[in-house]
């Protein structure tokens, strides 16, 4: 890598890269106009590569926003971050993000024996007051002991107080669960909402808050689908 770093979250980020020896690609995709590479390194980290034009201004940095829910989680439920490292190369802008890599099995569709974990885990990553955005299955991994972890954070919101704003949040995320990760399964729903509201353990004003924006979120998805000539639950 000729290049100059032009910023460096952490040093742990860059003595992993400039120490590595065996690099494994995990996946690889173009998202607008960012290349994103998953990379498995020495069998202990995960590298995310973030490759985009120079000229590009993004709104929401994803490997911040990534890196500061990991530090808040502190390696429960997700893997540890060990930061990220900007670098210049020509005209491109190239970040690497260093995390932990979980040694288990990649989640493809739930299935109702993963709804009491699935449960469990998004309540517990919500009372941290983060919403991941994202909670369709292949973003969830089971580890080799048999525990259940969220692996990407890079749409995720981190909310710093408890308030109205971080349970519509919660409404619209849970809606999306039923949506992308249960493929509106009622079966999956109903089994996932008792334990969720347990262990989450908010008021009853707050519980009804999420309840309700959860249906909106519905609702009003259903009706744009409608009007656009489409199936209300694609
Ligand atoms: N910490 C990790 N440990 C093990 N596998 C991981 C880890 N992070 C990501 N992966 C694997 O790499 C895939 C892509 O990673 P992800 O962070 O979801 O990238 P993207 O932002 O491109 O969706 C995941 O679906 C998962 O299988
Ligand atoms: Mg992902």
């Amino acid at each position: 890598m000729s290049n100059q770093p032009i910023r460096d979250s952490a040093l742990a980020a860059e003595n992993i890269l400039r120490s590595s020896r065996h690099w494994e690609l995990l996946q690889k995709r173009m998202v607008k106009n960012m290349q994103r590479s998953v990379f498995r390194v020495d069998g202990r980290y995960v590298a995310k590569k973030y490759e985009l034009p120079l000229i590009v201004r993004l709104r929401r940095l994803p490997w911040t926003i990534e890196d500061a829910c990991l530090r808040r989680l502190d390696g429960d439920d997700a893997p540890r971050s060990f930061g990220w490292l900007e670098e210049i190369e020509a005209d491109r802008r190239v970040v690497w993000l260093l995390k932990e890599y979980i040694a288990g099995y990649p989640v493809s569709v739930f299935v109702p024996s993963d709804v009491p974990d699935v449960a469990r885990l998004l309540a517990r990553i919500h009372s941290r007051r983060i919403i991941t955005d994202d909670a369709h299955p292949q973003n969830f991994i089971r580890s080799l002991d048999g525990r259940l972890m969220f692996t990407d954070f890079g749409r995720a919101r981190l909310h710093f107080c408890h308030g109205p704003f971080l349970f519509v949040r919660i409404g619209w995320e849970l809606a999306k669960l039923r949506r992308q990760g249960f493929q509106w399964d009622p079966d999956l729903w109903a089994s996932f909402h008792p334990i969720y509201f347990r262990e989450l353990g908010c008021s009853a004003p707050s519980r009804a808050l999420i309840w309700i924006s959860c249906e909106i979120a519905i609702g009003v998805r259903m009706a744009r689908k409608t009007l656009q000539g489409k199936a209300s639950r694609s």
